[in-house]
């Protein structure tokens, strides 16, 4: 079989992948056809892939109403669709790495791991064109699908390529995190973290603490708009998932090689479980028996008091998040913890004179290194957001060992993390958080923060120039955050989403490390295709002209910056 060397070098790279794949080339001599799926194709699972043979017979053989029946060996000549491992492709390119090629036989789908199998196998739907992207056939009488002779062999760039979903400022049902487990596994994403406590909402069923939700997982009303907004949404708001429901979604996400990434935000971010159980808060300060869930977006200045009750407490909450999620990291926040109120607490200034720390930095560095040492000692590592490396001295300890910072404030955090041995993600909101607008026109619903466009976010280039050769190992990749505070449901979501979300995937999954050598015009060729498979899939993307009329939010106020955004 020709490989990437081979005698037919590809016309053209892409077919419209996306992500664009590393290498491709054309499997038969002057452009002839590939292989024809139908009523008689078979896929033949070798061992270790029969999960993703699963996959493609739910979702390729829902779309196209074929039986893509499964072949057995014994049963003499291979399946038309074969797939299997290759520990050749995972010595050169990984576990993720994988090759598909497609001759006038068939089709081959291999990986280094089931991992790079079941990447392979959405490069195969991909190349299969939009309307496998639906869940019924709409064309009954279709029997054949057409898939180009090619072959592609293909690795990540990065093995963190995330997505944040904030789903405590507004709760998305399940069925919206199935959704988006779908879409992030359809652009080779794999890792979904769910902000599932915040000031507004707690999203979590914890057995031991039934409050958290029954108290902290509703508000009675919404500030409609960002802050200076007068208008309400009256209607309560609430919902939380149940540890069923993350086991349901935890084992989605896996199925699809996506790791779930739970976060439960401390300090500060608190508010909606000082509402359930008042004594975490700085009671000495404020009456915190009469602290609601906040109905608005303002910074809160009611934060976790930092006893030894409220150690004791999140070590509770966190037995049972480990239960749940099974991923390495587990994410503490640890960003925007106003410090206020421990200035003005006896109990607080109490532990820091006991402690012999120097002030409040210190003394949230040393809470969030209790939590670092807490989950390391339990084969876990904690992420926190870039503020956990402020008081960090040796006196309050500094990071856990082990510890990882997600780069938010811009790159300075990561550049400093990583010099420091930590590991880190970078999720700069200069460019990489989707709640911020994606044009300039006064249409856009409610705008936030810089103009962000599809060109800004395949522009964002995760690894900051600053790093040595050593240091740049330090980053694992990156998330796009998507913060919810004017995003009231998944259509919302959506909108603010996509396309962006397809750009950043080509950035942490293929594009140069220099911004300036990706080709842009040649991506929006390919996005021609992938506007297809989104509408295919029931996408409400911004279309690229702008927004449907009942995308606008005419009267609305956001929170719009002017001008360039600070890349620091
Ligand atoms: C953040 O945006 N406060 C992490």
């Amino acid at each position: 079989m020709p490989g990437p060397a081979g005698p037919h070098p590809a016309p053209t790279p892409a077919h419209g992948l996306i992500p664009a794949p590393r290498t491709s080339w054309a499997t038969r001599p002057g452009g002839g056809a590939g292989y024809v799926l139908d009523e008689h194709t078979r896929i033949e699972a070798r061992p270790g892939t029969e999960r993703v043979a699963r996959w493609l017979r739910a979702t390729v053989g829902a779309a196209t109403g074929l039986p893509l029946a499964p072949h057995h060996p014994a049963e003499g000549d291979g399946g038309q669709v074969v797939l299997r491992l290759d520990p050749d492709l995972e010595r050169r390119l990984g576990a993720e790495g994988h090759r598909v090629v497609v001759d006038g036989r068939g089709a081959v789908i291999e990986g280094g791991s089931e991992t790079g199998v079941f990447w392979g196998a959405q490069t195969f739907r991909q190349l299969l064109g939009p309307e496998v992207f639906r869940r019924a056939p709409v064309d009954p009488a279709r029997r054949q699908w057409r898939l180009p002779a090619l072959g592609v062999e293909d690795a990540p760039r990065f093995g963190w390529r995330g997505l944040m979903l904030d789903v405590a400022r507004h709760f998305l049902p399940k069925d919206g995190v199935f959704a988006y487990i779908d879409l992030l596994a359809a652009h080779k994403l794999n890792v979904l973290h769910l902000h599932l406590t915040d000031d507004q909402g707690w999203r979590l069923e914890i057995r031991r603490y039934p409050k958290l939700t029954e108290v902290g997982g509703w508000r009675p009303r919404t500030k409609l708009g960002h802050r200076a907004s007068p208008l309400w949404d009256p209607r309560p708001h609430g919902g939380h998932y149940t540890q069923d429901d993350i086991r349901e979604i935890v084992a989605y996400a896996a199925e699809r090689h996506i790791t779930v990434v739970p976060e439960i935000d401390i300090p500060g971010h608190s508010g909606a479980a000082i509402a359930a159980y008042p004594e975490l808060g700085n009671s000495d300060v404020v009456d915190t028996s009469s602290l609601g869930v906040l109905t608005t977006w303002r910074t809160n200045p009611n934060v976790l008091s930092p006893t030894d009750h409220t150690l004791r407490f999140y070590e509770n909450v966190l037995e049972e998040v480990l239960e749940l999620f099974p991923g390495t990291f587990v994410h503490l926040g640890g960003d925007e913890c106003p410090k206020d109120q421990w200035k003005a607490s006896p109990a607080a200034q109490a532990r820091i004179r006991d402690l012999g720390l120097a002030d409040e930095d210190e003394l949230q560095s040393w809470f969030i290194r209790h939590f670092g040492l807490w989950l390391r000692e339990r084969g876990r590592r904690l992420i926190g957001w870039d503020e956990i490396l402020e008081g960090g001295t040796a006196r309050s300890g500094g990071l856990a060992p082990g510890a990882a910072v997600a780069s938010w404030r811009g790159y300075a955090g990561g550049i400093a993390a990583a010099r420091a041995g930590h590991d880190v993600v970078m999720c700069p909101e200069q460019q990489v958080y989707f709640d911020h607008r994606q044009a300039a026109g006064d249409d856009e619903p409610a705008p936030i923060g810089y103009v962000r466009t599809l060109e800004d976010v395949y522009r964002f280039e995760p690894v900051p120039p600053q790093l040595g050769e050593d240091e740049r190992d330090r980053v694992l990749g990156a998330q796009a955050n998507v913060w919810t505070e004017v995003m009231e449901d998944r259509r919302r979501v959506d909108y603010q989403t996509f396309p962006r979300l397809a750009a950043f995937a080509e950035v942490v999954w293929s594009a140069l490390p220099q911004p300036s050598e990706r080709d842009f015009t040649e991506f929006t060729g390919r996005m021609t295709e992938h506007y297809a498979r989104l509408d295919a899939l029931g996408v409400s993307y911004r279309p690229p002209s702008g927004p449907h009329p009942w995308q606008r939010r005419p009267g609305i106020l956001g929170r719009p910056l002017d001008g360039a955004p600070p890349i620091v």
